[in-house]
């Protein structure tokens, strides 16, 4: 198996011990064991600690595209308006589901390398197409983008659309997330990025308004909302709990709180800095477009220097011990990740594989 010295890939991260640690350990069935609910509650706690809500977080087992999937399918009937704003392959994905779920979907599109800036426009679809759901991505995490997740709130409150669903996967655990203030309905989450946990588990807070509409729609599919919505009360899951994936995400958002969540996530703003600077004084182009984009604090993507090409700097970084992410669709080979997220927001880490890319890139 291999094992990378120096791991840049933006999800999954590296695991620390502490929490892989928390897997080694035979619980029992959280189906009948009250220490799992307690576990359950207090992990739900420090979610919405992290989130900054006071709505239910439901935790499922499985991966980010779970909660994705169980928020839209959940909420959303055939022939329902969605707005998607999209700004990456994520805001495109999100479009793509609400179409395949049946809805008619108005896309708010724009480059890959940019984020939401012409907020009238974003108001004139809305006032123009009145959705029921506006959906959007909070960190693009193929483009390296931070989107203004509270601008569109405000938005979706002075038109009154009943829900705003956002893809806060990348961002949970790293940056600023103010669910409540936001006005956000679904804010999605997963295990594997900032919070620094195995990829494991999908988790959604959910907003009375959302609750009420995942009643009305009444969706009973294996990615369903509704069984979840007295889980706690009755002691019935849906399906057998996954403890040792709870106990380390639990662990996880516990160390998040030790360090201090301001503390993380100016940890995480110091090493994107330091990343991009570094990136930039050896000639590398960033891929957001300065003026028209936010950088994310939790990944840096840049674009692959010509003369290399992705195979080539890819192997070259392996044979040296580190590892950064490709990309997808139009970006693969073009525009590279390096992964400072949760534990790899890591300044001594970052500052050795950006030494070993100035070899790379100055030879
Ligand atoms: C912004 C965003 N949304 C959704 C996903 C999908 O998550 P998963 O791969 O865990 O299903 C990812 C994964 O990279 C992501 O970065």
């Amino acid at each position: 198996m291999e094992r990378y010295r120096i791991p840049l890939v933006p999800g999954p991260v590296s695991v620390p011990d502490e929490v892989l640690g928390m897997a080694i350990v035979n619980y029992g069935s959280g189906m009948i064991e009250p220490e799992y609910f307690a576990m359950y509650k207090e992990c739900e706690r420090l979610l919405q600690q992290l989130m900054q809500t006071r709505s239910r977080v439901v935790i499922q087992t499985g991966e980010g595209m779970l909660a994705l999937w169980t928020a839209l399918k959940s909420t959303l009937n055939p022939g329902d308006k969605v707005l998607a704003i999209s700004t990456g392959m994520f805001g495109e994905g999100l479009a793509a589901m609400a179409r395949a779920i049946g809805c008619e979907t108005r896309v708010v599109a724009h480059e890959f390398n940019e984020t939401v800036h012409d907020f009238d426009r974003v108001e004139r679809e809305i006032v123009d197409f009145r959705p029921r759901m506006i959906t959007m991505v909070q960190c693009e995490t193929p483009s390296g983008t931070l989107n203004p997740v509270r601008e569109i709130g405000e938005l979706k409150r002075r038109h009154g659309v009943p829900l705003l669903c956002a893809d806060m996967i990348s961002g949970i655990g790293g940056v600023e997330v103010e669910v409540d203030a936001w006005g956000v309905d679904l804010a999605l989450g997963a295990s594997q990025k900032c919070l620094s946990s195995p990829a494991s588990l999908a988790f959604l807070s959910v907003s009375e308004a959302a609750w009420e509409r995942v009643h009305e729609v009444g969706y009973v599919g294996y990615e369903a909302l509704l069984p979840f919505a007295a889980a706690l009360e009755s002691g019935e899951f849906p399906y057998t709990p996954y403890w040792q994936g709870l106990a380390q995400l639990k662990r996880a958002c516990e160390l998040i709180m030790e360090e201090g969540m301001d503390v993380c996530f100016a940890r995480h703003r110091e090493v994107a800095g330091y990343c991009r600077e570094r990136l930039s004084g050896m000639g590398i182009a960033l891929y957001p477009e300065a003026g028209r984009a936010t950088c994310s604090p939790t990944v840096t993507a840049a674009r692959v220097p010509e003369a290399l090409g992705w195979e080539k700097l890819d192997a070259a970084l392996r044979a040296r011990g580190a590892v950064f992410g490709n990309n997808f669709g139009a970006l693969a080979g073009k525009v590279f990740r390096v992964g400072h997220m949760g534990s790899q927001a890591n300044i001594e880490m970052v500052a050795a594989a950006m030494d070993i890319l100035e070899c790379i890139v100055r030879r």
